[in-house]
């Protein structure tokens, strides 16, 4: 039996516990109990069994049974991204030594995202898949606050070393899965994130969660490194024939990064679930945002904005 299908049991044991159905929390809690009794991984089915023993034990209090599912919940999103914490183990430092140069090509995204998030002096920046913090870090210094939400330790304390040596105060970090994370409705004046969508496979449910935490006219700011596809090449085809000069140097520092970066970088990088930008934008628009695609000049990169309607 495989993680899916128990996540989806469990998502079901969730909705059942959430309307008070009591006889389909017990149909789903007994599937869970069956499958979950199926499952390989035996480690992570003992400790998926023991939450389903406390949720028999406590049906008749609504509020912890739900706590126990949404810790199982979580505990398969866990999983099934385990790759991507291994990612942060043997790249953060090396992450942080690659990306730490003044690439062209990098400081774009950052510097497209910023000018779209376009953040004030008294905003709540949410930076999904901060990383080592560098686009947070540039947040920060015109935003109230900034949360950055990684789910590598690695990572994040590249991140905590940059800021302590900067001496910025603004920036604190969630260390958490972006499936899992949550933030109050209507709280955030902008989310960015830059190159991380992309690990991300359920990006619907992404999307409406950041919909629901963005306040009315609250912008989703994407940096998106993408699978290529035609109508995408021709217009930044159009754009680089516009700006000679800035597609060379584009051109340039990304040839740089590829030599920089080694073989090692690309053959491990994790895993990923593509989108194109126009992909993307249809996925933002399901959730409810209005889009906008800003192309870069290589046409496997780009910024894809969502902006929460103001009814
Ligand atoms: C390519 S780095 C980008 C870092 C940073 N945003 C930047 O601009 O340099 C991707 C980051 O996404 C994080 N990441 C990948 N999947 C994630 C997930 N499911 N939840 C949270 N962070 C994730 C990785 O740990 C990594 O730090």
């Amino acid at each position: 039996m495989n993680k899916e299908t128990i996540k989806q049991q469990a998502l079901k044991l969730d909705a059942a516990l959430k309307t008070n159905n009591k006889r389909k929390t017990t149909l789903w809690l007994n599937k869970l109990i069956a499958t979950n009794d199926q499952l390989k991984d035996k480690r992570l089915s003992a400790q998926i069994g023991s939450q389903l023993t406390k949720i028999k034990e406590n049906l008749d209090n609504k509020k912890i049974c739900i706590e126990y599912t949404g810790l199982i919940i979580t505990m398969l999103t866990y999983s099934e991204i385990a790759e991507q914490v291994e990612y942060g183990r043997e790249f953060g430092e090396h992450y942080t030594e690659q990306s730490r140069n003044d690439m062209f090509w990098y400081t774009w995204m950052h510097d497209t995202i910023i000018r779209n998030a376009n953040p004030k002096k008294g905003d709540t920046i949410v930076d999904i898949g901060c990383g080592n913090a560098a686009l947070s870090i540039k947040l920060a210094k015109k935003a109230k606050k900034v949360i950055g939400v990684d789910l590598s330790e690695e990572m994040i304390n590249e991140g905590r070393k940059a800021i302590s040596k900067l001496r910025i105060k603004n920036i604190s970090f969630k260390l958490t899965p972006i499936e899992v994370v949550n933030f109050k409705k209507n709280s955030v004046d902008a989310v960015t994130t830059n190159l991380a969508i992309d690990h991300v496979k359920d990006k619907l449910a992404m999307a409406k969660k950041v919909y629901k935490w963005l306040k009315p006219g609250g912008k989703f700011v994407i940096g998106l490194a993408f699978k290529v596809e035609q109508r995408f090449k021709e217009i930044v085809e159009r754009k680089r024939k516009r700006y000679p000069h800035l597609a060379k140097k584009t051109e340039d520092s990304f040839a740089e990064h590829v030599k920089q970066a080694s073989g090692a970088y690309y053959e491990k990088q994790p895993i990923e679930f593509k989108v194109s930008p126009h992909e993307l934008a249809a996925i933002l628009q399901k959730a409810g945002f209005k889009t906008r695609i800003v192309p870069h000049y290589l046409p496997w990169f780009s910024v894809v904005v969502g902006q929460k309607i103001t009814s």
